[in-house]
Protein backbone atom coordinates (compact mmCIF):
# COMPACT_ATOMS: atom_id res chain seq x y z
CA UNK A 1 0.00 0.00 0.00
CA UNK A 2 0.93 3.79 -0.64
CA UNK A 3 2.28 5.43 2.19
CA UNK A 4 1.33 9.35 2.04
CA UNK A 5 2.03 12.19 4.47
CA UNK A 6 -0.47 15.27 5.07
CA UNK A 7 2.39 17.54 6.58
CA UNK A 8 -0.50 20.29 7.04
CA UNK A 9 -4.08 19.40 8.89
CA UNK A 10 -5.40 21.82 11.10
CA UNK A 11 -7.07 18.50 13.02
CA UNK A 12 -7.82 20.48 15.88
CA UNK A 13 -9.92 22.76 14.39
CA UNK A 14 -13.83 22.71 15.77
CA UNK A 15 -15.19 21.36 12.53
CA UNK A 16 -13.43 18.47 13.14
CA UNK A 17 -15.20 18.26 16.69
CA UNK A 18 -17.64 15.64 15.96
CA UNK A 19 -15.86 13.03 14.14
CA UNK A 20 -12.01 13.60 14.83
CA UNK A 21 -11.35 9.77 15.51
CA UNK A 22 -12.71 9.11 12.39
CA UNK A 23 -11.19 11.16 10.12
CA UNK A 24 -8.06 10.44 11.60
CA UNK A 25 -8.62 6.34 10.92
CA UNK A 26 -9.79 7.34 7.68
CA UNK A 27 -6.67 8.84 6.57
CA UNK A 28 -4.70 6.34 8.31
CA UNK A 29 -7.12 3.54 6.21
CA UNK A 30 -6.22 5.53 3.21
CA UNK A 31 -2.68 5.21 3.43
CA UNK A 32 -1.43 8.31 5.72
CA UNK A 33 1.31 7.40 8.31
CA UNK A 34 1.93 10.77 9.30
CA UNK A 35 0.08 14.20 10.06
CA UNK A 36 1.42 17.21 10.81
CA UNK A 37 -0.93 19.67 12.98
CA UNK A 38 0.48 23.20 12.74
CA UNK A 39 -0.03 25.54 15.83
CA UNK A 40 -2.42 29.15 15.07
CA UNK A 41 -1.57 30.19 18.38
CA UNK A 42 -0.40 29.20 22.17
CA UNK A 43 -3.78 27.32 22.71
CA UNK A 44 -4.61 25.58 19.53
CA UNK A 45 -0.33 24.98 19.47
CA UNK A 46 -1.23 22.72 23.12
CA UNK A 47 -4.44 20.90 21.33
CA UNK A 48 -1.98 20.29 18.51
CA UNK A 49 0.28 18.72 21.31
CA UNK A 50 -2.31 16.72 23.07
CA UNK A 51 -3.76 15.30 19.46
CA UNK A 52 -0.06 14.18 19.29
CA UNK A 53 0.12 12.63 22.19
CA UNK A 54 -3.32 10.65 21.58
CA UNK A 55 -2.80 9.16 18.02
CA UNK A 56 0.87 7.96 16.81
CA UNK A 57 0.21 9.10 13.69
CA UNK A 58 0.13 12.57 14.53
CA UNK A 59 2.88 15.12 14.82
CA UNK A 60 2.26 19.13 15.96
CA UNK A 61 4.03 22.19 15.07
CA UNK A 62 3.71 24.91 17.49
CA UNK A 63 3.51 29.37 16.72
CA UNK A 64 1.54 31.89 16.34
CA UNK A 65 -0.25 32.12 12.57
CA UNK A 66 0.56 36.02 11.28
CA UNK A 67 -3.72 36.43 11.65
CA UNK A 68 -3.50 35.08 15.36
CA UNK A 69 -1.45 37.53 17.34
CA UNK A 70 -3.97 39.55 19.79
CA UNK A 71 -2.81 37.40 22.41
CA UNK A 72 1.24 37.04 20.96
CA UNK A 73 3.12 38.48 24.37
CA UNK A 74 5.62 36.97 26.53
CA UNK A 75 3.90 34.94 28.43
CA UNK A 76 1.76 33.25 25.60
CA UNK A 77 4.76 33.00 24.00
CA UNK A 78 6.45 31.19 26.38
CA UNK A 79 3.95 28.55 26.39
CA UNK A 80 4.17 27.76 23.32
CA UNK A 81 8.58 27.57 23.81
CA UNK A 82 7.57 25.09 26.62
CA UNK A 83 5.19 22.91 24.01
CA UNK A 84 8.48 22.67 21.77
CA UNK A 85 10.50 20.63 23.81
CA UNK A 86 7.40 17.70 23.66
CA UNK A 87 9.09 14.95 21.64
CA UNK A 88 6.55 15.20 18.65
CA UNK A 89 6.87 19.11 18.31
CA UNK A 90 8.66 18.53 14.78
CA UNK A 91 8.89 22.09 13.75
CA UNK A 92 7.74 26.03 14.33
CA UNK A 93 4.61 27.23 12.90
CA UNK A 94 2.60 27.89 11.31
CA UNK A 95 4.32 31.66 11.69
CA UNK A 96 4.95 34.31 8.73
CA UNK A 97 3.35 37.37 7.18
CA UNK A 98 -0.48 37.61 6.10
CA UNK A 99 -1.14 41.23 4.11
CA UNK A 100 -4.66 39.53 2.70
CA UNK A 101 -6.17 40.22 6.09
CA UNK A 102 -3.72 42.94 7.40
CA UNK A 103 -3.72 46.08 6.17
CA UNK A 104 -2.87 48.39 8.95
CA UNK A 105 1.00 49.36 8.89
CA UNK A 106 1.65 49.02 12.24
CA UNK A 107 -0.42 45.56 12.57
CA UNK A 108 1.94 44.23 9.25
CA UNK A 109 4.93 45.54 11.36
CA UNK A 110 4.06 43.66 14.06
CA UNK A 111 3.58 40.58 11.57
CA UNK A 112 7.43 40.70 10.77
CA UNK A 113 7.96 41.44 14.48
CA UNK A 114 6.55 38.15 15.63
CA UNK A 115 7.99 36.37 12.68
CA UNK A 116 11.32 37.08 13.62
CA UNK A 117 11.19 36.17 17.58
CA UNK A 118 9.85 32.99 16.18
CA UNK A 119 12.16 32.82 13.51
CA UNK A 120 15.36 33.44 16.35
CA UNK A 121 13.47 30.77 18.45
CA UNK A 122 13.06 28.07 15.91
CA UNK A 123 17.14 28.59 15.39
CA UNK A 124 17.99 28.25 19.49
CA UNK A 125 15.44 24.66 19.02
CA UNK A 126 17.18 23.82 15.67
CA UNK A 127 13.33 23.23 14.02
CA UNK A 128 12.38 23.98 10.98
CA UNK A 129 9.64 26.21 10.22
CA UNK A 130 5.94 26.01 8.79
CA UNK A 131 5.87 29.47 6.44
CA UNK A 132 2.42 30.99 5.79
CA UNK A 133 2.03 33.71 2.99
CA UNK A 134 -0.60 35.54 1.90
CA UNK A 135 -0.41 38.67 -0.49
CA UNK A 136 -2.69 41.93 -0.62
CA UNK A 137 -5.59 40.96 -2.49
CA UNK A 138 -4.34 37.14 -3.14
CA UNK A 139 -1.67 38.78 -5.84
CA UNK A 140 1.47 36.17 -6.76
CA UNK A 141 3.74 38.90 -6.01
CA UNK A 142 3.79 41.77 -3.51
CA UNK A 143 5.36 43.43 -0.48
CA UNK A 144 4.69 40.17 1.29
CA UNK A 145 6.40 38.22 -0.58
CA UNK A 146 9.20 40.71 -0.37
CA UNK A 147 9.36 41.35 3.10
CA UNK A 148 9.06 37.76 3.42
CA UNK A 149 11.99 36.76 1.96
CA UNK A 150 14.16 39.26 3.39
CA UNK A 151 13.71 38.25 6.61
CA UNK A 152 14.06 34.47 5.69
CA UNK A 153 17.30 35.26 3.93
CA UNK A 154 18.74 36.78 6.34
CA UNK A 155 17.66 34.19 9.17
CA UNK A 156 19.17 31.45 6.77
CA UNK A 157 22.27 32.77 6.69
CA UNK A 158 22.57 32.90 10.07
CA UNK A 159 21.66 28.89 10.26
CA UNK A 160 24.52 26.33 10.05
CA UNK A 161 23.89 22.35 10.12
CA UNK A 162 21.44 20.59 9.14
CA UNK A 163 18.74 23.60 9.91
CA UNK A 164 20.30 25.69 7.15
CA UNK A 165 19.69 22.89 4.51
CA UNK A 166 16.38 22.48 5.33
CA UNK A 167 15.33 25.23 7.35
CA UNK A 168 11.81 25.19 6.09
CA UNK A 169 8.34 25.04 4.30
CA UNK A 170 6.31 27.65 2.37
CA UNK A 171 3.27 26.29 3.21
CA UNK A 172 0.49 26.54 0.48
CA UNK A 173 2.93 27.90 -2.08
CA UNK A 174 0.87 30.48 -4.06
CA UNK A 175 3.77 32.79 -5.34
CA UNK A 176 5.51 33.04 -8.98
CA UNK A 177 8.35 31.00 -10.44
CA UNK A 178 10.96 33.81 -8.98
CA UNK A 179 9.66 33.45 -5.93
CA UNK A 180 9.48 29.89 -5.69
CA UNK A 181 13.46 29.36 -6.88
CA UNK A 182 14.62 32.27 -4.20
CA UNK A 183 13.21 29.77 -1.73
CA UNK A 184 14.66 27.08 -2.96
CA UNK A 185 17.95 28.73 -3.03
CA UNK A 186 17.65 29.38 0.57
CA UNK A 187 16.85 25.70 0.85
CA UNK A 188 13.15 25.88 1.49
CA UNK A 189 10.94 23.29 0.90
CA UNK A 190 7.50 23.99 -0.95
CA UNK A 191 4.05 22.83 -0.21
CA UNK A 192 1.57 21.97 -2.77
CA UNK A 193 -2.31 22.17 -1.74
CA UNK A 194 -6.10 21.92 -2.97
CA UNK A 195 -5.99 24.79 -5.55
CA UNK A 196 -3.56 22.71 -7.54
CA UNK A 197 -6.48 20.94 -9.05
CA UNK A 198 -8.76 24.04 -9.76
CA UNK A 199 -9.96 24.30 -13.24
CA UNK A 200 -8.78 27.78 -13.24
CA UNK A 201 -4.93 26.79 -11.88
CA UNK A 202 -3.24 27.08 -14.90
CA UNK A 203 -0.30 29.14 -14.28
CA UNK A 204 0.45 27.42 -10.49
CA UNK A 205 0.37 23.80 -12.57
CA UNK A 206 2.99 25.78 -14.61
CA UNK A 207 4.99 27.17 -11.76
CA UNK A 208 5.00 23.28 -10.21
CA UNK A 209 6.09 21.49 -13.49
CA UNK A 210 9.04 23.42 -13.19
CA UNK A 211 10.33 22.59 -9.78
CA UNK A 212 12.17 19.67 -8.08
CA UNK A 213 9.97 17.10 -6.54
CA UNK A 214 12.57 16.14 -4.19
CA UNK A 215 11.68 19.33 -2.61
CA UNK A 216 7.60 19.51 -2.73
CA UNK A 217 5.36 18.28 0.38
CA UNK A 218 1.59 17.82 -0.08
CA UNK A 219 -0.54 19.15 2.70
CA UNK A 220 -4.51 19.14 2.72
CA UNK A 221 -4.50 22.48 5.25
CA UNK A 222 -7.93 20.41 6.25
CA UNK A 223 -10.50 21.87 6.93
CA UNK A 224 -9.87 24.37 4.35
CA UNK A 225 -8.78 24.17 0.70
CA UNK A 226 -10.57 21.12 -0.32
CA UNK A 227 -9.60 19.75 -3.69
CA UNK A 228 -11.11 18.26 -7.00
CA UNK A 229 -13.09 16.70 -6.95
CA UNK A 230 -14.25 17.26 -3.02
CA UNK A 231 -14.15 20.49 -3.25
CA UNK A 232 -18.04 21.06 -2.24
CA UNK A 233 -17.02 19.11 1.32
CA UNK A 234 -15.23 20.01 4.38
CA UNK A 235 -10.92 18.88 4.02
CA UNK A 236 -9.88 16.52 5.58
CA UNK A 237 -6.13 14.39 5.51
CA UNK A 238 -6.80 11.55 2.99
CA UNK A 239 -8.38 13.64 0.26
CA UNK A 240 -4.29 14.20 -0.02
CA UNK A 241 -4.33 11.82 -2.74
CA UNK A 242 -6.27 13.67 -4.86
CA UNK A 243 -3.00 16.70 -4.95
CA UNK A 244 -0.86 13.86 -5.15
CA UNK A 245 -2.58 12.68 -8.32
CA UNK A 246 -2.75 15.95 -9.61
CA UNK A 247 1.52 16.22 -9.23
CA UNK A 248 2.01 13.24 -10.65
CA UNK A 249 -0.11 14.01 -13.74
CA UNK A 250 2.04 17.10 -13.84
CA UNK A 251 5.33 15.72 -13.54
CA UNK A 252 4.25 12.91 -15.33
CA UNK A 253 4.86 10.48 -12.65
CA UNK A 254 2.82 7.90 -11.20
CA UNK A 255 0.75 8.82 -7.95
CA UNK A 256 3.12 5.63 -6.21
CA UNK A 257 6.15 7.68 -6.74
CA UNK A 258 4.50 11.17 -6.02
CA UNK A 259 3.57 9.36 -2.77
CA UNK A 260 7.40 7.56 -1.91
CA UNK A 261 9.02 10.92 -3.02
CA UNK A 262 6.68 13.29 -0.94
CA UNK A 263 6.86 11.12 2.41
CA UNK A 264 10.35 10.84 2.09
CA UNK A 265 10.43 14.34 1.30
CA UNK A 266 8.36 15.55 4.59
CA UNK A 267 10.36 12.56 6.29
CA UNK A 268 13.85 14.49 5.66
CA UNK A 269 12.89 17.94 6.82
CA UNK A 270 10.65 16.80 9.81
CA UNK A 271 13.33 14.61 10.63
CA UNK A 272 10.64 12.07 12.18
CA UNK A 273 12.37 8.71 10.85
CA UNK A 274 11.15 5.66 8.61
NI1 LIG B 1 -2.67 26.40 7.91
Amino acid sequence: MLQFTDTHCHLDYHKFNADREEVIQRANAAGLIRLLVPGLHHKSSQAAVELAEKYPSVYAAVGFHPTDLEEFNPKSFDEVKELAHHPKVVAIGEIGIDYYWVKEKEARAFQREALKQQLAFAKEMHKPVIIHMREENDAWFGEASADLLTILEEWQKSLSGSLAEKPGVLHSFNGTLETAQKALALNFYLGVTGPVTYKNADKKREIIAQLPLTRLLIETDSPFLSPVPVRDKRNEPSFVLHIADKIAEIHSKSPAEIAEITTANAARLFAWGD
